[in-house]
């Protein structure tokens, strides 16, 4: 099994990247928070792929404060970083860095950071509704990373597909000379998709929690088994009333869109994306689908 190599400062990871890339070297990226799952272990073998064996496979652990609203759960987001160093080795990466704030963001608390990076039309509903600055914080953080790791290839799960779209628009908007891919959403048994902030269920939120991809399969066969497209309003309440049927649920959104835009849609149809959020008590869980 091969050696991880921590990487813990901002010049360290670059250094080592622009050594690299001057050999040749392709590098791949996955960018996470940690609490490691088999969705981004997932990612991580599609990155391998791309870049071959002889290629660089950097994974950054980071739980970004700028992408957490003030009343967001940055303090118990859950870390184990032990645990995630095994799961890189195993999965065959080569590179984790692992920074701290002082890294990423020095001098913030004293205002002494103060550039951001803003896409404006893909994060405007949805997850940017619901969470006013989190995209910000996202592009600003992933922006930093590829400058950091300088990947030739990095990869997002579909899982947060507004997220992944974003980056993609923000690394063709500001010539990233890097490709965005999006690879599938790795799921549980039961169909939940897999999440970190899955750990914070308590056991019968967690067995309630399939009501979300049960919400996006009946969308898809009602949208399936009708050759007219269907209202969304109409759809919307059918919806609901699947989630609600879970005591401890509460549907913060449920959005069909036009996956391109990101634009809400008031006709579905094949083509149409599906997203959902729904609280189960202060954990907030995320899933979609196109239909
Ligand atoms: P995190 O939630 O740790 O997710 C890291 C990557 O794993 C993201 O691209 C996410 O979409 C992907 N992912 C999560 N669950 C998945 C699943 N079930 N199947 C497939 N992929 C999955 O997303 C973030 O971190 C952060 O916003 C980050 C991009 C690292 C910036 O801080």
């Amino acid at each position: 099994m091969r050696h991880v190599k921590i990487v813990r400062t901002a010049r360290g990871m670059q250094k080592l990247a622009l050594q690299a890339r001057g050999r040749g070297i392709r590098i791949g990226f996955v960018p996470t928070m940690g609490y490691l799952h088999e969705g981004h272990v997932a990612l991580m073998k599609d990155a391998r792929k791309r870049i071959g064996p002889q290629g660089l496979l950097v994974v950054s652990i980071y739980v970004n404060p700028t992408q957490f609203g003030p009343t967001e759960d940055l303090s118990r987001y859950p870390r184990d970083f032990r645990r995630d160093r095994r799961l890189c080795r195993e999965a065959g990466v080569d590179v984790v860095f692992y920074p701290q704030d002082s890294e990423m963001y020095p001098g913030r608390s004293e205002g002494l950071f103060s550039t951001y990076v803003t896409e404006v039309a893909l994060s405007v509903g949805m997850e940017g509704a619901s969470r006013p600055t989190h995209f910000r914080g996202v592009t600003t953080v992933v922006a930093k990373l590829f400058n950091l790791v300088l990947p030739e290839v990095a990869v997002f799960g579909q899982k947060d597909c507004q997220q992944a779209s974003i980056i993609q628009r923000m690394a063709k908007d500001l010539n990233f000379p890097v490709r965005v891919v999006v690879a599938p959403t790795r799921r549980e048994r039961d169909g939940l998709a897999m999440s970190s902030r899955n750990a914070y269920l308590t056991p019968s939120q967690r067995s309630q929690a399939v009501c979300l991809s049960q919400a996006l399969n009946l969308a898809r066969q009602l949208v399936r088994a009708s050759v007219r497209p269907l209202s969304a309003a109409v759809l919307t309440a059918k919806l609901k009333r699947l989630i609600d049927r879970a005591p401890e649920a509460r549907v913060d959104y449920i959005a069909f869109f036009d996956p391109r835009s990101f634009q809400p849609v008031k006709q579905v149809s094949g083509g149409t994306h599906l997203a959902l959020a729904v609280f189960f008590g202060k954990t907030r869980l995320i899933d979609n689908a196109l239909l």
